[in-house]
């Protein structure tokens, strides 16, 4: 299907998504991140952009091409993630948290690289808990329709029900099989306080569009 010729389902709307992995540092040369690709976030910022929204994209580290007409903005840990998200969330009409963001920062990062040391000593991490960038948007006065997404490695229809209700918010779309990592297609499904769809699998930029469908449809019938 050519993507000019989507409906324009989200004219006028603005969207905002986050997508890839964070990037947590340990020293100037290392850090800690995770298996994210950003292809789904991508994807998505794609279709609502052919969907005729304005699309902003803040992103990890990712090795992708940004899609026309989309304004990114990169980052990398999750602290700058979510300044960039707040900075611009403000007037959205929909927030879509895609990105798999590091749950914890490390607290004693060097400023110098580490050095094996003659005793074998190991290095010591501390951790902090990070922001959560999706209740935050959630919680905003006049908040945008709210979308997150979860990647479980077990009990996906139980972790998902609840965790959309744990983080407050109309819709929350769960990966099955924790192994969609890096892969072109995935197979979805999509919790609301209703009713659970399943978007059998198939490549994720036709999953993204399905999945705008679904929340084109849903803004215009209940504006959150
Ligand atoms: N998320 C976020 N900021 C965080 C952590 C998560 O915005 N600091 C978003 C993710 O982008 C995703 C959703 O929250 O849309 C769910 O992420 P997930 O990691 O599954 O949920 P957590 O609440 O972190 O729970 P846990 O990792 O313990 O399962
Ligand atoms: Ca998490």
């Amino acid at each position: 299907v050519v993507a000019a010729l989507q409906p324009k389902t989200l004219r006028g709307k603005k969207v905002l998504i986050t997508a890839g992995p964070t990037f947590e540092p340990i020293d100037p040369v290392r850090g800690i991140t995770n298996l994210s690709s950003g292809k789904m976030g991508y994807a998505l910022a794609r279709a609502a952009r052919e969907a005729g929204a304005d699309v902003t994209l803040v992103s990890g580290p990712t090795a992708l091409v940004t899609p026309t007409g989309v304004h990114r903005i990169d980052v990398q840990t999750a602290r700058q993630m979510f300044d960039a998200v707040m900075l611009h969330a403000s007037g959205q009409d929909v927030f879509i948290a895609v990105a798999a963001v590091a749950d914890w920062l490390v607290t004693n990062a060097s400023a110098q690289k580490l050095k094996k040391t003659a005793d074998g000593a190991l290095p010591h991490l501390e951790f902090a808990l990070n922001p959560d960038i999706l209740a935050a948007v959630a919680a905003l006065p006049g908040r945008p329709y709210c979308v997150g997404f979860a990647a479980e490695s077990e009990e996906l229809l139980k972790h998902g029900k609840a965790k959309r209700e744990r983080k407050g918010i109309p819709l929350l779309v769960g990966n099955i099989g924790h192994a969609t990592f890096g892969k072109d297609e995935n197979e979805l499904v999509l919790f609301d306080e209703n009713t659970e769809v399943h978007f059998p699998h198939a490549h994720k930029q036709l999953l993204a569009r399905q999945l705008i469908t679904e929340i084109s449809e849903r803004i215009h019938m209940d504006p959150v």
